[in-house]
């Protein structure tokens, strides 16, 4: 079996998959372009792959119809053609689980940085502009008592739900569906329209994935039906969120901040944000800790190990 891992991965995920096949590991940190992606995945039985490479009906054709699996070392997997991939027999995976902890920490990192104003004050000092203590000097906004407007609360809404309640924050969500009772009364989540949830939140934590319904989510109407003092914070995917749109509602003080980790067209960052002291910015980090990168590359090489030896996929994505 061939086994083709299309960016460096942590050598614990290498030898798993050294279990199933020869592996041939593309030496570098970038995503391969189209061209070079389809060249390297000639022959592959199996493929990992991860954000940024485009994994589409004509990359599975340039592999050969004996591709059987692509495991995507995320959770999100809109990089991945899935429809075309299962057309064409091939089991498609990701890695739910390993970085809900990761993330829900970096979305919570982000919100306290927004609320609290860090990265401006941080840049204050790095400037050497004189400073000094008053009782008016750099005001945040507490949480005690405010509401988490949570979007998607899955597994890592969920977590960031319950680090919120034990700063004392209420919790609503919105989303396709309820999740059930018990977590419900778990979290003492009230479950709203997408509208009201907008409306009432005082910050907005983004946790859905990436998809047609979900693209631009956040867009004018939507920033203009929130609260001016609200922050929204997204680790999801830079799309849900129309860009140029919140820098203008930033900037025009239509809402009082935000914390971004993912953008409309990464690496890029909208301009308009760049400027704004009321926007923290993070280069997609939220799962990254050394355990949780470990953890979601051994499970997407278990998840190859699995489909070529015939025990099937550990976590498999529904086609
Ligand atoms: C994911 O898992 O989807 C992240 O965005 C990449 O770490």
């Amino acid at each position: 079996m061939r086994i083709v891992v299309t960016r460096n991965v942590p050598e614990a995920a290498v030898e798993l998959l050294r279990g199933a096949g020869q592996v041939h590991v593309c030496e570098r940190d970038q995503a391969l372009d189209p061209a070079e992606l389809r060249e390297v995945v000639a022959g592959a039985d199996g493929l990992v792959t991860m954000l940024g490479d485009q994994v589409d009906g004509a990359v599975a054709d340039a592999a050969g119809s004996q591709l059987k699996v692509v495991a995507n070392v995320a959770v999100g997997y809109d990089n991945l053609d899935v429809p075309a991939l299962a057309a064409r027999g091939v089991t498609v995976t990701n890695t739910p689980g390993v970085l809900t902890d990761a993330t829900a920490d970096l979305a919570f990192a982000l919100l306290l940085m927004a609320t609290r104003r860090l990265g401006e004050a941080e840049r204050l000092i790095r400037s050497g502009e004189p400073w000094f203590f008053h009782l008016g000097f750099m005001l945040g906004t507490g949480l005690q008592g405010k509401t988490l407007g949570i979007i998607g609360l899955g597994e890592i809404g969920q977590a960031v739900a319950r680090r919120a309640r034990a700063f004392g924050m209420r919790i609503a969500y919105s989303g396709r569906r309820r999740v059930a009772a018990d977590v419900e009364s778990e979290l003492d989540a009230r479950y709203l329209t997408r509208d009201e949830l907008l409306r009432e939140a005082d910050v907005l934590s983004l946790h859905c994935p990436l998809t047609e319904q979900t693209r631009h989510l956040i867009d004018a109407a939507a920033l203009a039906t929130m609260k001016p003092s609200a922050v929204l914070v997204n680790t999801s995917r830079g799309p849900v969120v129309d860009e140029a749109a919140l820098a203008e509602a930033l900037r025009a003080g239509r809402i009082a901040a935000a914390g971004l980790d993912v953008f409309e067209q990464e690496p890029a960052v909208h301009p308009g944000l760049l400027e704004l002291e009321n926007a923290v910015l993070i280069p997609h980090l939220g799962s990254a800790t050394v355990e949780t990168r470990t953890a979601m590359a051994e499970l997407a090489a278990r998840n190859v190990v699995g489909v070529l030896t015939g025990n099937g996929p550990v976590t498999p994505v529904e086609a």
